[in-house]
């Protein structure tokens, strides 16, 4: 990539942190391109990239080991700007002989440095911070030539740097939002250190990506899946920009949708794009082959293969299509790559359209690639994509089949769509939509009593489950207000009349998962 908004990139070498997909977020939301390599790149393959600076990332080795991951020594010979934090900066300290001490206490959680007047901090004009910490090892005697720019009571040496050959080490994360002034250090390093100008917007992003995109399809056609996700959209979005009618989209009802989910989707992007969507109504075609199948795992196989083999029907009558297009984003790229530290992501691990370009022999053209989530909303909306699309929770492939416990009947899918728009409106009209990361409404096939004015009920029961979480890895149930659940309740029971009882999920990823199946 040699591109204007991408030659001023920041590399950051991954040694397995948890926040090493953090820190890349982090430099790009400071409208600098960051590019994640592995801890065993080479000096030679990093200066073909050419980069502006490096972060070298934590890790959860200790340098005092004997085969412990080491970063090419030419890295930190090099002009080049490097920040190292916390495994990152003890690599430094060994590499320039100062000393590591490796200590059975690991230091986790807050901690408050004092600051001295670091090249890092100039723009800093408090004299304490906050700061997040998560570390065995610490740097107990300088490396030669550095010098001393923050302490805590228990890092006495917290931060160095050795402002003429450009190498700066923090023992804490930058990068997490707990740290007071995070942004601020990474920024003065991209901004003023390195000398990174701003060129990663959503608009020159669009840019440059609607062009590459014409430069790998040329006149040619290309085939896209679209499932109302925000990535497959913003994929159409796209393309439709880049190609406009050589794009072809096939969008399939598998019949476990939410309610007029189809229809919505179909209005919405029609609205926004004009693009043209290939509709095939499978409901009954999915429904009949989910018949007697009871597992969750036999479910997904099946709806995984009834999607593969719709959409192959469908692709088989458009005439000559060159690519397939797919919404992959950068977080699925590290986890393939093997890049230490890329951990799976669970919701594409067991995404059930991966297996379609195996079985259409296409080449891919994959836009979405080198992006984060949130740059896809950003450039969702600046390509005039809805809120209401750009906003939506995550929704798994094998979509209310998941949400339908045991055997799936039309009945049953649909009560639970009732169900859970009733709880989604309600999360809207409360405002607390967009502040829960996935909510939704389960449907469970036991019976239980109740009473409806002097009758009694005896009929089903339906869970709600709200979940926040960052990464959807590890997720905490919503503490949602009684009186908003006590209003939902009160209304499903009421509105729908094989409904006798509503239960919330008040359980923790791990050890419950989100979905319930
Ligand atoms: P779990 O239930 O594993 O869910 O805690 C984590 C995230 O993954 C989504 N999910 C799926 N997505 N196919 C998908 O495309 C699936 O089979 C699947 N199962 C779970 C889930 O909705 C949540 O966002």
């Amino acid at each position: 990539m040699n591109t204007a908004i991408d030659s001023e990139k920041i590399i950051i070498l991954d040694f397995g942190s948890q926040y090493t997909q953090l820190i890349a977020r982090r430099i790009r939301e400071l409208g600098v391109y960051s590019e994640i390599l592995s801890c065993n790149t080479s000096y030679r393959n990093i200066r073909k990239a050419n980069p502006k600076g490096i972060i070298i990332s934590g890790g959860p080795e200790s340098v005092n080991e004997k085969n412990t991951l080491k970063v090419d020594p030419k890295i930190l010979e090099s002009e080049v700007p490097v920040l190292g934090i916390c495994y990152g900066m003890q690599l430094m300290s060994k590499h320039f002989k100062g000393s590591v001490n490796t200590s059975m206490k690991r230091e986790f959680g807050h901690a408050e440095i004092k600051l001295n007047r670091g090249k890092l901090f100039k723009d800093i004009k408090i004299s304490t911070l906050n700061v997040w910490m998560s570390h065995g090892d610490k740097v107990t005697k300088l490396p030669k030539g550095f010098k001393k720019v923050a302490s805590s009571k228990n890092s006495p040496i917290a931060a160095f740097e050795n402002h003429s050959i450009k190498k700066y080490g923090l023992q804490f994360h930058p990068e997490v939002t707990h740290t007071e002034k995070g942004a601020q250090i990474l920024k003065t390093f991209v901004r003023e250190i390195c000398g990174c100008q701003t060129k990663w917007r959503p608009k020159n992003i669009v840019e440059k990506l609607v062009d590459d995109i014409k430069k790998q399809v040329g006149k040619k056609k290309v085939l896209l899946g679209i499932s109302g996700g925000v990535d497959s959209s913003v994929v159409a979005a796209l393309l439709s920009k880049a190609i406009g009618k050589q794009l072809e989209c096939i969008f399939v009802d598998n019949g476990l949708l939410r309610k007029d989910e189809a229809k919505q989707v179909l209005r919405d992007l029609k609205k926004a794009l004009k693009i043209k969507i290939h509709f095939s109504d499978s409901e009954k075609f999915f429904l009949k082959n989910l018949k007697g199948k009871k597992d969750p795992e036999e479910k997904r196989k099946v709806i995984g293969k009834n999607f593969i083999d719709v959409f192959l029907k469908e692709a088989k009558k458009i005439k000559d299509v060159s690519f397939l297009a797919q919404g992959t984003i950068y977080p699925d790229v590290i986890e393939s790559s093997g890049i230490k530290g890329g951990k799976a992501h669970v919701i594409k691990s067991h995404h059930n359209v991966g297996g379609l370009p195996s079985y259409l022999n296409l080449p891919l053209v994959e836009p979405l690639n080198s992006l984060f989530k949130d740059e896809v909303r950003k450039i969702g909306l600046s390509l005039g994509l809805p809120k209401s699309l750009i906003g939506r929770h995550p929704f798994p492939g094998p979509g209310l089949a998941v949400r339908t416990i045991g055997e799936i009947t039309k009945e049953k899918l649909d009560i639970l769509r009732e169900a859970d728009h009733i709880f989604i409106e309600e999360l809207v009209a409360a405002n607390l939509y967009d502040k829960v990361s996935q909510a939704f409404a389960v449907f469970l096939p036991i019976k239980s009593v109740g009473v409806v004015g002097d009758a009694r009920r005896y009929e089903y029961v339906i869970a709600l489950r709200a979940a926040e979480t960052i990464d959807f890895m590890t997720a905490k149930a919503s503490q949602l207000n009684h009186n908003l659940l006590n209003k939902v309740s009160d209304r499903i029971i009421n509105e729908i009349p094989k409904v006798s009882r509503v239960v919330y999920d008040i359980s923790s990823k791990p050890p419950a998962t989100i979905e319930w199946e």
